[in-house]
């Protein structure tokens, strides 16, 4: 054969946050943990079917509805509902109508297609990601083709927050970059804003002429569905025009399903019904139209008042079990008299604690005790339960 098309292809290394869930399914050994992937799990370690889910697909089973195409932007009056939960029901974008909302393959598709948008339609070439950020930002950034400048957010000395670095560091962006912040439970560190300092990164924002774009992938995680929304709603009033990705995976445990949003805010209806026509052409040479069974379910809920309260409850079930096995994790290591103080596990939040666990510490853990994190040091709080938690401490406390 003397094709030589992919001969010279190398292997691509695995993905650093799912390939962690590969190694860990292929671990004979009983003890193991994950800690890699953000994916809820209940103390029994499963990753539970909501009970508004449970309702939605019996009644959906039930109803039969033919496979035929969705709209390019998704399931009818799906948008219109995620803006409601974005930025409140009787909030000045959805009363104007000066927002477009498509439905997404998850976060991730609401980040690619938005990453895209602003690439190829609106002409941005400098992107800005916080130091560190969620893998996958920089990876979608640079297979669009911009330029990455980070800021920096995380101070490793102090494990905690570095707001002035990444006040100097804003502002010496250029007019139009693309700035990706976390709205709530930053990821991978678990520390986020305060309400001045997000009024401190709008006016840069504004200042500097750059365009924020908001990942909101853990709505619900940190104290509830509108509180966690504030940031956003700060953007809101600000009359600024960004961009917001929402996912459902986490907060509806709908991780298969690939369900999302992609929010582009605008300054009239009129000019987001243009952006509408452009996300839908994005879009229709991606994946031609979204799938249907994830927008089905949250719709549904979306749009009752009923199984809306009864998914803010289910939701509050989960942020309260990650903030108990918080807890738990650092009243362990407190007793076991490790050799770091892990209290800064409690005040991070959302569904990651960036530990500040070496890649040598993450791979002997790995290698020796089954524990699987990512290798940042970043552990997702979610695989911990009341039966492993003792042991994922103990394990930590001998690599430090
Ligand atoms: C994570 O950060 O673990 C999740 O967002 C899952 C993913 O796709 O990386």
């Amino acid at each position: 054969m003397s094709d030589a098309l992919f001969s010279s292809l190398v292997a691509a290394p695995a993905d650093p946050i799912l390939g962690v869930t590969q190694r860990y399914r292929q671990d004979p050994r009983p003890q193991k943990v994950n800690l890699g992937v953000g994916a809820y799990m209940t103390d029994e370690g499963v990753t539970p079917v909501l009970d508004v889910v449970k309702e939605a697909e019996t009644a959906l089973a039930e109803a039969c509805i033919p496979h035929s195409y969705l709209p390019i932007s998704g399931l009818d009056g799906y948008g219109a509902h995620v803006q409601q939960m974005v930025f409140g029901a009787d909030s000045e974008i959805v009363l104007s109508g000066r927002a477009a909302t498509i439905q997404t393959l998850g976060g991730t598709g609401a980040l690619k297609v938005g990453m895209d948008f602003m690439f190829h339609i609106c002409g941005e070439r400098v992107a800005s990601t916080s130091l560190p950020t969620w893998g996958n930002h920089n990876a979608i950034l640079g297979m669009a083709g911009y330029e990455i400048k980070p800021y920096r957010y995380y101070d490793a000395a102090t494990n905690s927050l570095n707001f002035e670095a990444m006040v100097e560091d804003l502002k010496a962006l250029p007019a139009k970059t693309l700035v990706v912040l976390h709205s709530c439970c930053h990821n991978p560190t678990g520390y986020d804003l305060t309400e001045e300092q997000w009024k401190v990164v709008i006016e840069i924002c504004q200042k500097g002429g750059l365009t924020p774009f908001l990942d909101m992938a853990y709505q619900g995680f940190r104290d509830g569905l509108d509180e966690d929304a504030a940031s956003i709603r700060m953007f809101a009033a600000s009359g600024m025009s960004f961009l917001v990705a929402t996912s459902f995976s986490k907060s509806f445990n709908l991780y298969n399903e690939r369900i999302g949003a992609l929010t582009v805010v605008c300054q009239s209806k009129a000019e987001a019904d243009v952006v509408m026509t452009q996300l839908k052409a994005v879009v229709r040479c991606n994946y031609s139209n979204p799938p249907a069974h994830g927008a089905y379910i949250v719709e549904r809920v979306l749009s009752d008042p009923q199984k809306y309260a009864h998914w803010k409850e289910e939701l509050g079930g989960m942020r309260e079990r990650i903030r108990s096995m918080r807890k738990a994790l650092a009243d362990e290591m407190a007793r076991l008299g490790a050799k770091r103080d892990f209290s800064f596990v409690t005040r991070q939040a959302g569904m990651f604690s960036f530990t500040g666990l070496t890649p040598e510490q993450v791979e002997k853990l790995a290698a020796d005790y089954g524990i699987y994190a990512v290798k940042n040091g970043r552990i997702c709080i979610c695989g911990l339960n009341t039966r492993n938690v003792q042991y994922v401490a103990k394990s930590i406390a001998e690599v430090l």
